[in-house]
């Protein structure tokens, strides 16, 4: 297979990578910054694209598709954290949250659908979040971006049965990743308060290599214990 995954330098969109190529596929990896995923796999190409420039990001998306006209399927994967009380947020940041965690992820399908349509298969597999499930303290921002991922997934799937392209929903609880560098609380240090980006990346390509014909819709994991630590922000 041949699949595109944004959010690739880091976390659950780098270890999706990481599997697809060990399981001898190719794959295609979006960030602003892949120097911190040096690969020198010749299966492995990487675009350095910022998602949250939505002004910028139809010509990136036209030049992707002209260049990968025969994708199996797309990881819609990168994402920020954006934790605390609403009248925290400026509405530059507000509006900037909710361009990279949805909007872009729209666009990007956007661009691809009508490819992955005429070819009457393919598959889009979104990151959400167990924060598409429940909102939360502090989590209004955030949770409303994930929510919003989840019915647009949900109304695609049904969109594009017809067409045979397949749409999957991941929910992770904590996953122990660079994501929270920029917060003040991450995941408790027992193995069992997180899930690894390679469990994240486990469900991801079972869902992409699902038999043809069913689809996993949404698949929700989580750590069996959710203990949490806070003010833990990292030193730079
Ligand atoms: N960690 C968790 O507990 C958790 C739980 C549930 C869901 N999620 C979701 O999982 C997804 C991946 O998160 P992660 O845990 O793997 O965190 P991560 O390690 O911080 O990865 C985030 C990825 O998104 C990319 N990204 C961020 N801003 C971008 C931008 N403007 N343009 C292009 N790429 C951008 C980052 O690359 P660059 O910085 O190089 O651009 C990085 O590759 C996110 O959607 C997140 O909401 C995470």
């Amino acid at each position: 297979m041949h699949i595109l995954v944004t959010g690739a330098s880091s976390g659950i969109g780098r270890a999706v990578c990481e599997k697809l190529l060990a399981s001898g596929h190719r794959a295609i990896g979006i960030a602003r910054d892949l120097g911190k995923f040096p690969c020198d796999d010749r299966r492995f190409k990487a675009h350095t694209i910022d998602l949250a420039d939505l002004a910028q990001l139809p010509a990136h998306l036209q030049t992707l598709v002209a260049s990968y006209p025969a994708l199996d399927a797309l990881v819609l994967n990168a994402g920020v954290g954006c934790f605390g009380s609403l009248e925290q947020f400026s509405y530059g940041q507000i509006r900037a949250l909710i361009d990279l965690n949805f909007t872009s992820h729209v666009f990007v399908a956007r661009a691809f659908l009508p490819t992955l349509k005429k070819a009457g298969r393919g598959h889009l597999v979104f990151t959400g979040s167990e924060a598409a499930l429940a909102g939360t303290a502090q989590g209004s921002l955030y949770c409303a971006a994930k929510f919003a991922l989840r019915g647009f997934a949900q109304a695609l799937r049904a969109e594009c049965a017809r067409a045979g392209v397949r749409v999957t929903l991941v929910n992770p609880g904590m996953v122990q990743s660079p994501f929270f560098d920029e917060l003040d609380f991450r995941p408790g240090p027992a193995p069992d308060n997180y899930i690894l980006p390679a469990d994240v990346a486990e469900v991801i390509v079972q869902a992409l290599t699902a038999r043809d014909g069913t689809v996993l819709d949404e698949i929700n994991l989580s750590p069996q214990k959710k203990v949490i630590e806070f003010g833990v922000r990292k030193k730079k």
